[in-house]
């Protein structure tokens, strides 16, 4: 299989008009869904069954209205159906229940909003510049962003974390952290590590309520910063740059990237998380393609780039060994891996690693794999 021919979940390669029609009303089961959050459904059903008549009167819409959607909900999987009574499914009932602590509200609010603002997407074409709602320094907007980000990263973030080898590293920043979820992870994992999350302050609040309902909290410290425009603080072994890369133009990530060797100690470690397309054209994943349309709506530079574009960056800051780090399938938050760069190490390592003293077939082997994107 060519690498162009690799398919996302979310739709297929469009050749005939019926493919045409079937991914333009694709738009059907989202909007139902959608429905339902707005009408907080999940949560008036909460751990009842319910007939149509009685749930109609409680959520105070029409009774055909509701039945239709409810029917749509059930067929999707996110209710259960028996005979002519509705009740949650386990989705339904936990992380789309507001009563429920793994309610996940604050993403559900942002992926949602979102249906309205793809909406105008032609605006942001013809100008090419981001719808004009977001204040990405507005305290109150940051903080129910933030939030989100821990919505949507608290069962990711572990995993990657226990794959992800941090023996010896004893300092960790997590730049652009926001909540922090992914250095608390590391942190869970690794006893002996500290971390610093680096972010806005108002991100920074929220990563430290959080931090205070984990015991590996005590061993995080924070940093405010704007990461474009400051020099970064200190010096540490690995830095953890999740999520960010897409927000800035290239020009901007290569700036970063010289102030994040600069933050280094010899031999450090720059952790890449981010949706990196990797075919030769540049389409695939589909959802890194996709979500570079987020971002021309969002922000003023975003985009996303390719694995290869990324590494020919990291090059001309300094780094080295670059090399991908594939995660099990399943358990990332984009596909098809993290790029990992080096900082040069001390003089003696890097002499032995040109003499061949030091070698690690692993190592080899996952570079070599990860040349080929
Ligand atoms: C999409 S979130 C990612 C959060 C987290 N790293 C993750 O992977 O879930 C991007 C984060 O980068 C932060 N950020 C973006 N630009 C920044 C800047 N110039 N200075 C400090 N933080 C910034 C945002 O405030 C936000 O918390």
């Amino acid at each position: 299989m060519r690498a162009d021919d690799r398919r996302g979940p979310v739709s297929r390669r469009i050749a005939t008009f019926d493919d045409l029609r079937d991914a333009i009303t694709a738009y059907r089961l989202p909007r139902v869904l959608i429905a339902a959050l707005e009408l907080n459904l999940f949560t008036a059903i909460g751990t009842d069954s319910w007939t149509i008549p009685d749930l109609a009167r409680d959520v105070k819409v029409s009774e055909r209205g509701l039945a239709i959607l409810c029917r749509n909900l059930a067929m999707a999987g996110v209710l259960k159906k028996t005979g002519e009574t509705y009740r949650n499914s386990r989705l339904g009932a936990t992380a789309l229940n507001a009563h429920h602590p793994a309610f996940r509200g604050d993403y559900l609010q942002l992926i949602t909003s979102h249906w309205a603002d793809w909406g105008r997407l032609l605006e942001s074409v013809k100008s090419g510049l981001p719808l004009d709602h977001d204040e990405p320094d507005e305290p109150d907007y940051r903080r129910r962003f933030t939030w989100a980000m821990h919505h949507r990263t608290l069962e990711t973030a572990p995993k990657i974390a226990a794959q992800i080898n941090l023996r010896g590293a004893r300092t960790l920043l997590d730049l652009g952290g926001g909540p922090g979820t992914y250095a608390m992870a590391f942190l869970a994992k690794n006893p002996t590590l500290r971390a610093t999350v680096c972010d806005r302050p108002a991100a920074l609040d929220v990563a430290k309520e959080i931090a205070s309902t984990h015991k590996a909290g005590a061993r995080l410290a924070y940093l405010p910063l704007d990461v474009m425009t400051e020099d970064i603080p200190g010096t540490y072994n690995v830095i953890w740059y999740s999520n960010v890369l897409h927000i800035y133009s290239p020009k901007d990530n290569q700036a970063l990237f010289r102030h994040a060797l600069a933050a280094l100690n010899p031999g450090g470690r720059l952790l890449i998380q981010d949706a990196f397309l990797h075919d030769r054209n540049g389409l695939f994943p589909e959802e890194a393609s996709l979500f570079a349309v987020s971002m021309l709506l969002f922000t003023e530079r975003g985009n996303t780039y390719s694995a290869a574009e990324t590494r020919a960056w990291l090059m001309d800051a300094g780094f080295e060994r670059i090399r991908v780090l594939r995660m099990k399938r399943g358990t990332e938050d984009w596909e098809d891996g993290i790029l990992e760069a080096r900082s040069p190490g001390t003089n003696a390592e890097t002499r032995a690693r040109r003499t061949g003293s030091v070698k690690s077939s692993r190592f080899r082997s996952l570079h070599l794999r990860g040349t080929g994107r």
